[in-house]
This record gives C-alpha cells, sequence and structure tokens, in this order.
C-alpha cells in the first residue's frame, strides 16, 4: 500500500437488526484499502500515513474504514460524517452511539482485520498469530489469570499461549481498560474451546469465546452476557489469502 487517495465508499456491512454479535473478518489487501480509503477523515489518513511499514498501513486503513463503516450504518449516516471520541483509554468510540445500543471493536494481526458489532451486547475482540512476537514475561503474566481443562485440548504450547494472549487482550479492551489494567485483575476459567466461557475483569463478569480462524491466526471475543446468535463473516469470500 503506498498512499491513501480520498475516494468514495459504497460497501454496506449489513448490520444485522436482532440482538447478538457479529464479526466480519477481512484481509487487508490493497483492493480493501482503495474500497475503504473513502471512509476515512483527513487526519487518519495523516495518522496511517506516518506509519513506516507498508503492511501496518493497509492494516490501519481497513481496521479503522471497517469501525466507520459499520458506527456510520448503526447511526444512518456517510461513514465519513461520524464522529470520533477517545476514552482517557485510547478506546476509539461513535459520537452519539452509546455502547450499549451497538458497540464495536476491531482488531487487526498479520494481515487480517476483525470487526466486531454488538446489538444490546458490549463487546471485545483481538486477533493473533501463531507466531506473533509477545514479549515472554508478559505473556506468563497474562497466562496466569486463563485457566481451564479445555486450554489441555491445544497440544502446541506457542498456540495455546497465544490464544491466552488473545483471550486477555479481548476482556481488557471489552472492559475498556486496556492496557491501564494489570493481569492480576483479569482471569478466565475454559471449559469449552468453542462456547461461552466465563471470566472475570476486575469482579465484573464477561464471557469469552474463542474465533475460528484460519490456520495460523487465533482469536477471541469477549461479551457482556453470552449472545446465541454469534455470526462470523469472511467479507471477501474470493478472497483468495481468506
Ligand atoms: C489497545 C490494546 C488494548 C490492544 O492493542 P493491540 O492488540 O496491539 O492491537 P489490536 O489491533 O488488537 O487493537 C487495536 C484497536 O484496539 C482499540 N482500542 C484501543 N484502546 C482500547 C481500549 N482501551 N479498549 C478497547 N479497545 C481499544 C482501537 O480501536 C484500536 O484500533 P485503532 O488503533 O485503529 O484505533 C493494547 O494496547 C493493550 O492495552 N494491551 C494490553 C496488554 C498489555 O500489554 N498488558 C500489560 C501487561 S501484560
Amino acid at each position: 500500500m503506498d498512499t491513501l487517495a480520498e475516494t468514495s465508499s459504497s460497501i454496506r456491512l449489513g448490520l444485522p437488526a436482532a440482538e447478538g454479535a457479529t464479526v466480519w473478518l477481512t484481509r487487508a489487501t490493497d483492493e480493501w484499502v482503495g474500497r475503504l480509503a473513502g471512509c476515512l477523515s483527513a487526519e487518519e489518513r495523516d495518522d496511517i500515513a506516518r506509519l513506516a511499514r507498508s503492511e501496518d498501513r493497509a492494516e490501519a486503513a481497513v481496521s479503522r474504514g471497517l469501525w466507520r463503516l459499520a458506527a456510520g450504518e448503526a447511526l444512518g449516516k456517510p461513514a465519513l460524517r461520524v464522529g470520533v471520541e477517545r476514552t482517557p483509554y485510547g478506546r476509539p468510540l461513535p459520537e452519539g452511539l452509546p455502547r450499549t445500543r451497538c458497540d464495536l471493536g476491531v482488531s487487526h494481526a498479520r494481515g487480517l482485520v476483525a470487526i466486531a458489532v454488538g446489538h444490546g451486547v458490549r463487546l471485545g475482540v483481538d486477533l493473533g498469530h501463531r507466531y506473533s512476537a509477545v514479549p515472554e514475561d508478559a505473556i506468563a503474566q497474562v497466562v496466569e489469570g486463563i485457566t481451564g481443562p479445555a486450554l489441555e485440548l491445544i497440544p502446541d504450547p506457542a498456540e495455546r499461549q497465544m490464544l491466552c494472549w488473545c483471550i486477555f487482550e479481548a476482556l481488557v479492551k471489552a472492559d475498556g481498560r486496556g492496557m491501564h489494567l494489570s493481569p492480576g485483575m483479569v482471569t478466565a476459567e475454559i471449559r469449552t474451546l468453542w462456547g461461552w466461557n466465563m471470566a472475570r475483569v476486575a469482579g465484573t463478569v464477561w464471557w469469552v469465546q474463542r474465533l475460528r480462524l484460519q490456520e495460523g491466526y487465533l482469536g477471541a471475543l469477549a461479551v457482556g452476557a453470552p449472545c446465541e446468535d454469534l455470526t462470523i463473516t469472511q467479507l471477501d469470500a474470493t478472497d483468495p489469502a481468506g
């Protein structure tokens, strides 16, 4: 990805009206960058242009673009016109959209981008890759609080650790305090690998589930209440990398 041109975007995610959570996934390809560039504000385009690596610029553009697309649909206005507030902890919030009505979460890793939308349910999402470099001491601290028999079903220790990391990150993002929470405040008991598991962040109960992703990627979604309707959609099924 080289530069971001100001174009118009006519893509729609099609947010479901019913209560529940949906996760859309896509690769941060140049095609997606081109399709979403028109959703971004001038300030966002400048911020993205300052990123040194082309891969990071593409991921940031797709992630911000999808966030705006979802926020715009929820608010019934063009993506570009969505006002963005940041909490003191860094979480972006669309102006005029309470988290309890419609909540948004984004994550990106190794060229894969996820946007999660919760209707009537607060959430946090996180993606990682089997070979992502995460500091050893940080992992060790985080893994302590994420326990449970279902983790033993993952034979590869690196994959298991990265899943625990994603679970932790999804929870601290759902809470909204992100890196301002210490690992000791986050616990989860993983009893089922592909269903909802109870977790606690600073005493508050959340539910967390592993996401089914393509080979090499790990991911988790944390929600305020376990929703029966969790849909995971690959945005462009014809994408050869997807
Ligand atoms: C932001 C954070 C929560 C996740 O970042 P990450 O995994 O590096 O990156 P991801 O791609 O998964 O997510 C980035 C997105 O998270 C969102 N985000 C940022 N701060 C957030 C917060 N406090 N709460 C929820 N979401 C947040 C933003 O939408 C951001 O996208 P943007 O930069 O385009 O706006 C991370 O910085 C963090 O707090 N990690 C906690 C782990 C940690 O280091 N703990 C300390 C000891 S182990």
